[in-house]
């Protein structure tokens, strides 16, 4: 079997990585227009950072591309077109550090027009980042480095691109009067340098916009009063003191002197007038028009916002708000058009979580006067025309849901019951009963000749459990599968990461991260992206991807940023809604994450998000109730941390109350992976699959549950029901997937490659590229996963007659410790102990066969091959080439 050339297949992918990257990358600074450089510009690229460009963070958003281009490789295809140079003196002398000579750079300041320094911040999940020097502030290096080129008389002006996983400080840009230009790249994934090249020699104009605030110091943030840094090992309290005034509802209001680069800032080549604005409003809507001209001598893209004032009642306001925005076409100079932007009067409304206004627990119009901007910035604001409410008056009354959300509480006669407070729909059902005796197949129900109901319900208590936890990865390195109920004929539908592109161990393409996506403003990009990644996920077999996600920037420490949007919700649920209906064209289910308030990373198993429920609703919240209600994503996950004393996937208030009553949510709702809550709290607060996998002691303590009675049957039947929804939306099930079934032949042999398996076990399995002819991938750097479980995989054999069969593995390894364990349906029929000690320079290509016999009955069966190893407390190493019957 030839391996598919995935970097052929999704060439055109890297196309839209790349266009995304210069849509969204923000020229912060242009002095003296230097940018975009003049033909004939020498430039000299200078420090480590313009040699490895940093394309996304780590974690599960790490994406595995088939190349990144870094700044180096931009500027080179910019020279083969014959626009620029590259400075030879300034590549000879780099030295994988940002240490030079003085000499070293005044050679470079001499030989080239402009000097290009990269600063790049890494990021990753689990870790938040730190308020120090190399990390949040310059390096000692860095700033030596800066101080060394503003010296030195032959450097005439210098360029910094900031590659970035988050906000980071640039209040030092100002002290350098050589720093003439500087350009926010973010993350921009594997065709970074090429984007930043088009936008540096004008092939593209400049058009992000900032979606969050860069302020004059880290605690400048009010965030950063409660972020907890250093942490403790107990129970972190992370009270969101400041409330609703995150971001720029927090600068434009109290401290807009400590801000450096405002909230939608972005500067362009080119220039545009606003004219001819026009201002409507109805009983519902607020319709505004705009004519934008480009009226300067590049083309261009502008981004307009719209922000309201709101008049000050009872509730505290931010100065304003951001309620709308549009982008225009590529515009050529003098070109004109009209954009038009449309609020929901409803959506000027805050929640009251006090009574202050006399309506507790509503969204409420307080009254008096809303004044509605347009705006190129949150600080460049143009008056559109206001609205007058002469009477507060509630828009949607609510209950309160997030203060107190103890999953049970005991009522008047000693049982536990769902703690529902207000009006939350109550999840008391009955139990469903299958109204025929004849079995049920998925595919009756796909076909409309039995419905999900009937089919749940003939199911036992134990399938059920099953089809609530997820399932074995189908691919070396997956996160897990969801359903896999083969006897009812359900097939195992295949997660992956993630916010910046599929996650495998196979090639796929790495877009910009979501923070560079959002300062697009573009919706039909960021649907793009999530087309293409759609794309790829069908294309591989993946049918749930574990993305978007849509936490707000809360702080700049919080070291998952690079994998959300923005510091406003407006921003990220529409950035999120247009990713979703992307990737859901394609066939493939979205999942939106982390529901929800999932803020900080240190820690995130323990941490516990003490916000207002306004706090919640207004900001944190906001974003997933825009995508759910207009992206309608298949799949959301809950966060790790707790909200108010709740963890969030145990919080019945949130996931019954909020997303599934107030909302009407139908999709799927899954853990995060290994989070601390047990299955059967979840299960009653109204998730439905546990992630990453089903843990023996998991299904024996949900079981029990069960048998005690805290956890109904007919409870278990409604929360199988959206798994298997899921199921049929999903491409899994119109591709009939089963994943592949081996005849094994009577007589002769019978090859099986090692990737063809139909899972493994989870996190500690890869794929190493095969260097025989047959190509594709071997099985490979097995060993026992975290939790000391022994790794194994499965295939699916159908033995055409029973008997003894020779049974030979073409494996290569160091360790000769290890052996492996043969099962048929879950029971050992036979092991493969070997003495083979490698001598060669790479045992994992020094192959060999491990021979054994083998007892095989007739018909269908599961085959699992087990990686075991004699000392129990060690890790193995073994890759696996192919599996070999021969009889
Ligand atoms: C992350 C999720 C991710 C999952 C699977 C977890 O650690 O928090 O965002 O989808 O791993 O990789």
């Amino acid at each position: 079997m030839k391996a598919v050339d995935y970097s052929v297949l999704f060439e055109d992918n890297f196309k839209v990585a790349r266009r995304c990257a210069s849509e969204g990358m923000v020229l912060l600074k242009n002095d003296n227009e230097l940018l975009p450089l003049k033909e004939g510009t020498v430039t000299a690229p200078v420090g480590r950072d313009c040699y490895n460009l940093l394309k996304g963070g780590g974690g599960s958003a790490d994406v595995r591309s088939p190349y990144v281009k870094s700044l180096i490789d931009g500027l080179r295809e910019i020279e083969d077109s014959g626009k620029i140079s590259v400075c030879s003196a300034a590549v000879d002398a780099y030295n994988e550090t940002n240490v030079y000579d003085d000499a070293v750079i005044d050679e470079i300041g001499r030989k080239s027009d402009v000097v290009l320094v990269t600063i790049s911040r890494f990021s990753e999940e689990a870790f938040d980042r730190k308020a120090e020097k190399g990390d949040y502030y310059l390096s000692n290096e860095e700033t030596a480095l800066f101080d060394q080129l503003q010296k030195c008389d032959s450097v005439k002006n210098i360029i910094v691109i900031l590659n970035l996983a988050g906000v980071t400080d640039t209040s030092w840009i100002e002290s350098y009067s050589k720093i003439k230009s500087v350009l926010l790249c973010w993350l921009p994934g594997m065709e970074g340098g090429s984007a930043i090249a088009d936008i540096l020699c004008g092939n593209v104009t400049p058009s992000g916009k900032l979606t969050d605030t860069f302020a004059k110091d880290y605690f400048d943030y009010p965030s950063s009063l409660t972020f907890v840094y250093p942490y403790n090992k107990t129970e972190q309290r992370v009270e969101y003191s400041e409330d609703i005034f995150v971001g720029y509802r927090y600068f434009e209001t109290f401290a807009p002197e400590k801000v450096i680069y405002p909230f939608g800032f972005g500067l362009s080549y080119t220039k545009f007038e606003y004219s001819n604005i026009k201002f409507e409003s109805d009983e519902s809507k607020i319709h505004i028009s705009i004519d934008v001209k480009n009226v300067g001598n590049f083309s261009g893209r502008e981004i307009v916002q719209a922000y309201v004032h709101a008049p000050l009642g009872e509730l505290a306001k931010p100065v304003c708000e951001l309620k709308g925005f549009a982008k225009t076409k590529l515009l050529e100079p003098n070109e004109s058009q009209t954009l038009d932007i449309s609020i929901d009067i409803a959506s000027l409304a805050s929640f009251d979580d006090t009574g202050a206004t006399g309506f507790l627990a509503a969204y409420v119009l307080e009254k008096g006067i809303y004044d509605i901007f347009v705006a190129s910035d949150v600080r460049n604001q143009i008056k559109a025309g206001s609205i007058y409410v002469d009477e507060t008056y509630v828009v949607e009354q609510l209950s309160l849901k997030l203060v107190n959300s103890a999953v049970m509480r005991m009522s008047q006669d000693g049982a536990l019951v769902p703690n529902v407070i207000g009006n939350a729909e109550l999840d008391e059902f009955n139990e469903l009963k299958c109204s025929t005796n004849e079995k049920i197949m998925l595919k009756d129900v796909a076909d409309g000749k039995a419905t999900v109901e009937d089919f749940v319900a003939q199911l036992s208590d134990d399938q059920l459990i099953e089809l609530c936890q997820a399932q074995p990865p189908a691919f070396p390195r997956g996160t897990a599968g969801v359903g896999n109920l083969r006897e009812f004929g359900v097939p195992n539908a295949q997660t992956a990461d993630g916010p910046l592109g599929l996650r495998k161990t196979t090639p796929t393409t790495c877009f910009p991260c979501p923070n560079l996506m959002a300062c697009t403003w573009d919706a039909e990009l960021q649907y793009e992206i999530g087309k293409a990644i759609g794309f790829e996920g069908i294309s591989t077999k993946i049918d749930i991807l574990l993305a978007p996600a849509l936490n707000i920037h809360r702080d700049p420490l919080c070291g998952r940023n690079f994998e959300y949007y923005s510091e406003d919700p407006l921003v990220s649920g529409n950035a999120a809604t247009a990713v979703v209906k992307g990737v859901q064209s394609q066939g493939m289910a979205a999942t939106v994450k982390h529901f929800a308030a999932n803020n900080k990373e240190n820690l995130r198993w323990l941490s516990n998000s003490l916000i207002s429920e306004r706090a919640l609703r207004e900001i944190y919240l906001k974003g997933f109730e825009i995508v759910v209600k207009q992206g309608k994503p298949w799949c959301l996950m809950t966060s790790y941390n707790m909200i108010n004393g709740t963890y969030a996937s145990a919080n019945h208030n949130l996931l019954t109350g909020v997303l599934r009553g107030e909302w009407k949510y139908e999709g799927a709702i899954m853990s995060d992976w290994r989070n601390s809550v047990r299955q059967f709290e979840e299960i009653l607060a109204g998730e439905n699959i546990k992630m990453p996998f089903g843990y023996p002691d998991e299904i024996a303590l949900t079981q029990e549950m069960l048998q005690r009675g805290v956890v109904t049957r007919a409870k278990l039947q409604q929360t199988a029901i959206p798994v298997i929804e899921l199921i049929l939306k999903t491409d899994v099930f119109k591709r009939n997937d089963f994943g592949p079934l081996h005849r094994i032949k009577s007589s002769g042999k019978t090859s099986i490659k090692a990737m063809n398996l139909t899972g493994v076990s989870a996190t500690w399995c890869a794929a190493h590229e095969c260097l025989d002819d047959d190509g594709g991938y071997n099985v490979a750097e097995l060993g026992k996963d975290r939790r000391k479980m022994d790794t194994y995989i499965i295939y699916r054999i159908d033995v055409e007659s029973a008997g003894k069969y020779e049974l030979n593995a073409r494996i290569a390894t160091a360790d000769d410790r290890c052996f492996l364990e043969y099962m048929i349906d879950g029971e050992k029929v036979a092991e493969a102990k070997f003495e083979h000690k490698s001598t060669a320079e790479n045992p994992y290509q020094d192959w060999f066969d491990v021979a054994t016999s083998i007892d095989l009955p007739s018909g269908e069966h599961r085959f699992d091959v087990m990686i075991r190893t004699i000392d129990e407390d060690d890790l193995n190493g073994i890759s696996i080439n192919r599996i070999e019957f021969s009889r």
